[in-house]
């Protein structure tokens, strides 16, 4: 791979406060599969060789990183991370200095999905890799999409071309550095890296996933991990 792409840094946006969770500990440092939601998805990520760092963007006042199986393993770094998640993967960005080259690439991962499968991984940088284009791992939707304004359905949204955008998302890194350091007005919407490599009006493919790689969002979305990786685990030995 090493002559068709520069190096892969990978950014892990772990700066949130799991405000809709509702625990005390942010979500991403919950107990989960005799570990925590973290570190699961960090062990993915670090079985992943085409990964050149991990860099985990944190919250300035946490507690709890410190505890992680990984933080002190050679490939991962930690950065203090911001008030928007965009803040946080910007500083990430910010914080790669050396061996830092035009050819490089960027791979953000939510810490909150730690159901992520090696094996989609690296499909998304294949398809980036063949395409030199930005691409991002997307789940079909199969459920009819209403618009509603004010109780009311308003729109029934052509399902054919809808999309759930999941990570990793995967952009040349002066295309997602210059994407997150432009202003932009609808930077409310922007919950993803591609919605501002969009803006940008570069392309973003879409490689679709597993639809399993869920972010715990709230309680109800751990036991659904749970039962994921189970299956995921039984595949493997089966
Ligand atoms: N994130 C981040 N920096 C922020 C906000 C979010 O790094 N300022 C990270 C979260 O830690 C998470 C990922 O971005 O891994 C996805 O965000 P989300 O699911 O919204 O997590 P939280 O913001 O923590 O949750 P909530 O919105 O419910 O508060
Ligand atoms: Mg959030």
């Amino acid at each position: 791979m090493g002559s068709d792409m520069g190096k892969i840094w990978c950014i892990v946006p772990a700066a949130g406060i799991g405000l809709r969770f509702g625990e005390e500990r942010p979500k991403q440092y919950i107990p989960f599969r005799s570990s925590t939601i973290i570190d699961v998805t960090i062990k993915t990520l670090l079985s992943c060789s085409k990964l050149e760092k991990i860099i985990v963007c944190i919250h300035p006042d946490d507690e709890y990183a410190q505890k992680s199986d990984y933080i002190n393993h050679p490939k991962v770094q930690v950065v203090i991370g911001g008030n928007e998640r965009s803040d946080s993967v910007l500083s990430g960005i910010q914080s790669i200095q050396t061996d830092k080259a035009d050819d490089d690439w960027v791979l953000v991962h939510d810490a909150a999905r730690p159901c992520v499968r090696l094996a989609d991984i690296n499909r998304l940088i294949k398809a980036a890799q063949i395409h030199q284009q930005g691409a991002i791992l997307a789940a079909p939707i199969h459920d009819t999409v209403k618009e509603v304004v004010n109780q009311l359905a308003v729109n029934t949204l052509d399902r054919t071309r809808l999309w759930r955008a999941l990570t990793p998302q995967l952009f040349k890194l002066k295309d997602i550095q210059t994407a997150l350091l432009s202003e932009n007005e609808n930077s409310y919407l922007m919950t993803d890296e591609a919605s501002a490599i969009e803006q940008l009006g570069l392309p973003v493919r879409i490689v679709e996933g597993h639809a399993d790689n869920i972010k715990i969002t709230v309680p109800a979305d751990l036991q659904l991990a749970n039962m994921y990786m189970d299956q995921q685990e039984e595949k493997s030995c089966g």
